[in-house]
């Protein structure tokens, strides 16, 4: 997302009022000068969780979360620092006017947000039909999930509709309240057909279910049919500027909440099983909807806990092809149970016919570690064949091998022995064989890579390229670090205990070993943003399939840190999402990819990234080797640092902008916020500092 202008932000923290803001989400109680509640953080019975509208700052004691309004949104909403700015100038009618932003960019930003509109538009006239719709609404529809068992409160919870059999109902009453068709297109709700020219409704004769993001807007559908043995049973959105499919969970909107207070999260794979669950009175539960999870949902649900329960069809086709997927979940770290359903049976149905208590129960009984279950599913099939038996061994072992947690993996190492009647040391035998032969293979495939850009540097010599003089391709010396001396301030002794600082959530900076070190101090935070995103595309692009630390890729590192901020040059955000949709077919592309196939601006982008990338390469034999191979080789630690360095540059921009405030002889409580508001950067700061002090020290001791 684009960057919040620093007086919007004080705007938005002075007209938060933490009452309102908190009575949004727990029922406060007066006693003496504060309000009370019970915790919307824990679960609890008597109430820890106070307000203090005096100071305009909560205080929970049972958690020892407290801070202000902006605080109290990222904490139970679980956003990030931008995101609840956002939320809350949302809620004040504060408008944030994207200064920094283009025309161009501006229209793009307007493009988002117009979709966002047309799916609500969209939402609101589905479910309007469903409920008012006499001709085939409510008597198709609404008697179809009635015979689901769906409650009308349920139907409201999760604003189904129902889309008219008509190839241009819905285009004709968007057309009416002004949408535009080519947005429409855009969102996906209505097709063209090249050849007649003319266009259609793509949802017609459906019941609807409207897929929300974390904030709870509209982004797709999924639409069923009514029809038996209809192809496809489940029509869905196409991928949209707001609709990635791959970064979303169905139901996770309604459910966060929950899964962050029970620490555990229900994986089912259907929309109904979402639903009906939720009616049966189990709300921490999101749908894959049909497909295998992938890196992002997995780190969504890390977002509000480490527990995963795996609901599982007994009819689920595969059940082994599945098994693998939950691997994945493994090697993330995540702890999981498997619950599997008798055969012909899926959660929604199975919850439907034993009823919310029974079917708690059938949970919490049937649900079983997922190494044992697996142990045990292969074991069935084994019986006396010894081959089979190995084989059985192996796939158990290559799943316990991918846990990261030692301790966890000794004690699944324990459990699988004692199944398999073997030694437990043939077990950690096996792994480590499974383990070798994966760094064997990395390896190749380093040097496959290795051979590749050798290869591309031979054929496509950068002909005229002077050599660079050795100070080129020296890396960045150290940042100047200067640690703030000591905050010394009454001022948080007007504030509870424990209240952190907000997180400011920043762009990481370049690793730029070419660029020279001005470069980086120079520039509005608008220019150092789209430096920023520069970089980031070219890490990607030149680095992407690189492991950095803990086997994560350097492209899967590159997107959490790019997440919660949204592109705001078009032609980066465009290489993002390509990236992101041939990652979703499975291909990690890189420049040469992007040379052969992108359109022309995208290929005079990324060629100066591929000349780069050669004229390093040539360094390799070259007699500053050494600093070449650090590019590569210290990605982590070079990542690490840049993103510190960039945020601390940021903070400190932050902090002059801010002290210039005093000098415009403000009131006396504005005096206080903008003192307020130095004293959180300046512990921002020293944080970074230290950070910072430690990134550098590692990477001299290197
Ligand atoms: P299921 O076929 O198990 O459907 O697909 P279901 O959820 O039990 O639906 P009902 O009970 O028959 O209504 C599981 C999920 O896979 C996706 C949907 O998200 C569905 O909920 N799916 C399935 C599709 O996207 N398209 C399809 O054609 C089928
Ligand atoms: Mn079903």
């Amino acid at each position: 997302m684009a960057y919040i202008p620093e007086h919007i932000v004080q705007q938005i923290r002075e007209s938060a009022d933490i009452l309102e803001v908190v009575s949004d989400f727990v029922t406060l109680k007066q006693k003496g000068t504060n309000w009370w509640a019970l915790s919307p953080f824990t679960d609890e019975k008597t109430p820890s969780f106070s307000v203090n509208p005096s100071r305009n700052i909560f205080k929970c004691f049972s958690t020892g979360i407290g801070g202000d309004a902006v605080k109290f949104v990222m904490e139970v909403e679980k956003l990030t620092y931008p995101e609840a700015l956002r939320y809350l100038a949302q809620k004040y009618h504060i408008e944030i006017e994207e200064q920094e932003l283009s025309d161009e960019e501006k229209a793009k930003k307007n493009q988002r947000e117009s979709l966002f509109i047309i799916m609500d538009f969209a939402r609101k006239h589905y479910q309007n039909l469903l409920k008012n719709d006499t001709e085939e609404g409510f008597p198709l529809g609404m008697s179809y999930f009635k015979e689901r068992g769906f409650s009308v409160q349920t139907i409201e919870n999760f604003s189904l509709g129902y889309s008219k059999n008509s190839w241009n109902y819905f285009e004709d009453e968007a057309l009416k309240n002004k949408f535009q068709k080519n947005n429409l297109i855009k969102a996906g709700l209505i097709l063209e057909n090249r050849e007649k020219k003319t266009t259609y409704d793509r949802f017609r004769g459906r019941v609807m279910f409207p897929i929300r993001d974390l904030a709870g807007k509209t982004i797709a559908f999924g639409a069923r049919t009514l029809k038996k043995d209809d192809n496809p049973k489940y029509l869905n959105s196409p991928e949209t500027p707001i609709y990635h499919k791959s970064d979303i969970l169905y139901g996770i909107y309604e459910a966060k909440n929950h899964i962050r207070k029970e620490n555990n999260c229900f994986l089912t794979e259907g929309y109904t099983d979402v639903i009906s669950l939720h009616q049966n009175g189990i709300q921490n539960v999101v749908a894959s909807s049909g497909t295998s999870l992938t890196e992002n949902q997995i780190k969504l649900i890390k977002r509000f806990t480490e527990n995963v329960t795996v609901l599982y069809d007994g009819d689920s086709a595969g059940i082994k092809a599945s098994l693998r997927g939950i691997d994945m979940l493994l090697e993330k770290n995540l702890n999981i149970k498997i619950v599997l359903f008798p055969d012909g049976e899926d959660p929604d149905s199975y919850a439907q016919k034993l009823g919310q208590h029974e079917f708690s129960e059938f949970l919490a009984t049937n649900q079983q570690d997922f190494i044992t279950f697996k142990a045990e599913f292969y074991l069935k099939n084994v019986q006396n064949d010894p081959l089979k038996r190995a084989e059985a061994i192996r796939e158990v072992v290559s799943s316990i091998s991918k846990v990261p947690d030692r301790i966890k993996k000794s004690v699944f190492f324990q459990k699988c022995a004692e199944l398999f009647e073997v030694a437990e040391g043939v077990l950690v035998e096996e792994s480590n064989q499974i383990l070798r032969r994966k760094q064997q293979r990395q390896q190749k495939q380093k040097e496959q890579e290795k051979r590749r850009a050798d290869r591309t540097k031979n054929l496509e010599k950068v002909p005229n390229e002077k050599p660079k003089d050795s100070t080129d391709s020296l890396p960045p010396p150290p940042p100047e670090v200067d640690i703030p001396t000591e905050v010394e301030s009454d001022f948080w002794a007007d504030l509870p205990p424990n209240i952190s600082p907000p997180t400011v959530d920043f762009p990481p900076e370049n690793f730029e070993t070419e660029q020279p070190k001005e470069d980086l101090q120079s520039g509005t935070l608008g220019e150092l943003i789209t430096k920023w995103e520069k970089e980031c595309i070219r890490f990607l692009l030149l680095y992407g399939q690189n492991i950095l630390d803990e086997n994560i890729k350097v492209w899967e590192y590159l997107f959490e840190e790019t997440e919660e901020l949204e592109f705001h040059t078009d032609i980066y955000r465009e290489i993002l999402e390509i990236y992101k949709s041939k990652l979703a077919d499975g291909l990690e592309i890189d420049v040469e990819y992007l040379i052969r196939t992108g359109k022309p601006e995208i290929v005079e982008v990324v060629s100066d990234f591929a000349v780069e990338k050669h004229t390093i390469s040539q360094h390799w034999f070259g007699k500053y080797e050494i600093y070449v191979a650090h590019e590569k080789e210290l990605l982590p630690d070079g990542l690490f640092k840049h993103i510190l360095k960039r945020k601390h540059l940021i903070i400190k921009e932050l902090i002059n902008e801010n002290t210039k405030k005093l000098a415009q002889s403000p009131s006396l409580e504005d005096e206080e916020k903008i003192l307020r508001t130095h004293l959180q950067l300046q512990s921002v700061q020293i944080q970074l500092a230290q950070q910072l002090g430690t990134a550098v020290h590692n990477l001299i001791i290197e």
